[in-house]
């Protein structure tokens, strides 16, 4: 893979950035993640898009317009010449002493990598992945994308420590079981009584690429779809359970909590929403 820093390429291992950056002290920063398949960018001017609304969000101004930042992606996936990876794009407050309040002349800092990134094997999307539960115990914003990842990782951990595959986040306590949020890295859609439904872009979760992909080519193909609530309890008798990202793009969930979603495996519904999110990359 490669790095690129300030202006300068270098290949992954040897990529230094300074330590004074606030990205690495208070998180006060926001990324993007592109994926790269046989060569070809999906999707860029959308990750592009919410990486300016990202930075507004968090008021960094952008240093970079999207013309020049899509020339700077482009030219580094040619460098990189990897037909299968990611592009990790990252702003940052800047270099300074450490004060939590803004430097008045702080100047935002890029990087970015190219690095392999494999997909997701056949035989693991047919059997469908499992899913543990565990409670969303993030910030109030989490619809902005920053660097500020600590309960998505410790939810990850546990999702691993169970031999899971993804951590769903549920928000409250109610009876009922709490809403269904998000996942620790990626959205969440179920089939319940037959339709395509996903939790609403209500400030609550990542608005997702790969989600609104999924949701307008299902349009498109005629699949009924609701963007509304899901309570856990309602997920926990879905037809089918599906999680969107960058990496996973459209993944079947087999198993939550230890019990088979539906009739166990990746169902027809998100055979059929992989197949057309996938002619995308056509
Ligand atoms: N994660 N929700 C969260 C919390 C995410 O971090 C991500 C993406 C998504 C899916 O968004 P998209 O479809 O735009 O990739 C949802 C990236 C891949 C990451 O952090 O590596």
């Amino acid at each position: 893979g490669i790095a690129w820093v300030n202006g300068e390429f270098s290949s992954l291992q040897e990529a230094r950035v300074p330590f004074l950056d606030r990205g690495y002290f208070f998180g006060d920063g926001v990324y993007e993640a592109v994926k790269v398949r046989d060569g070809k960018l999906f999707a860029l001017q959308e990750h592009l898009e919410r990486f300016e609304r990202s930075m507004k969000e968090i008021r960094i101004t952008p240093p970079k317009t999207t013309a020049e930042l899509t020339a700077l992606v482009l030219a580094s996936v040619e460098k990189a010449g990897l037909p299968n990876a990611m592009v990790y794009l990252q702003v940052t407050r800047g270099i300074g002493p450490r004060m939590h309040a803004f430097l008045p002349e702080g100047e935002p800092m890029v990087t970015l990598f190219v690095a392999p990134m494999t997909s997701v094997e056949e035989k693991v999307r047919k059997a469908g992945v499992s899913c543990v539960t565990v409670p969303d115990e993030r910030w109030a914003h989490p619809h902005i994308k920053t660097l500020n990842l600590l309960p998505n990782v410790l939810a990850k951990q546990a999702a691993v420590e169970q031999g899971a595959y993804e951590a769903i986040l549920v928000l409250g306590t109610e009876p009922g079981g709490g809403l269904i949020t998000e996942a620790s890295s990626s959205n969440v859609a179920a089939v319940i009584r037959g339709k395509v439904v996903t939790p609403p872009l209500n400030g609550r979760i990542l608005p997702g690429v790969s989600r609104a992909i999924m949701l307008e080519t299902a349009r498109e193909a005629g699949i009924e779809v609701e963007e509304r609530e899901i309570t856990l309890e309602e997920l926990r008798s879905a037809e089918e359970i599906i999680l969107t990202s960058t990496g996973c793009e459209v993944l079947g969930v087999g198993r939550l909590d230890d019990v088979t979603v539906g009739e166990g495996g990746a169902g027809p519904m998100t055979e059929r929403l992989y197949e057309i999110f996938m002619a995308g990359w056509e």
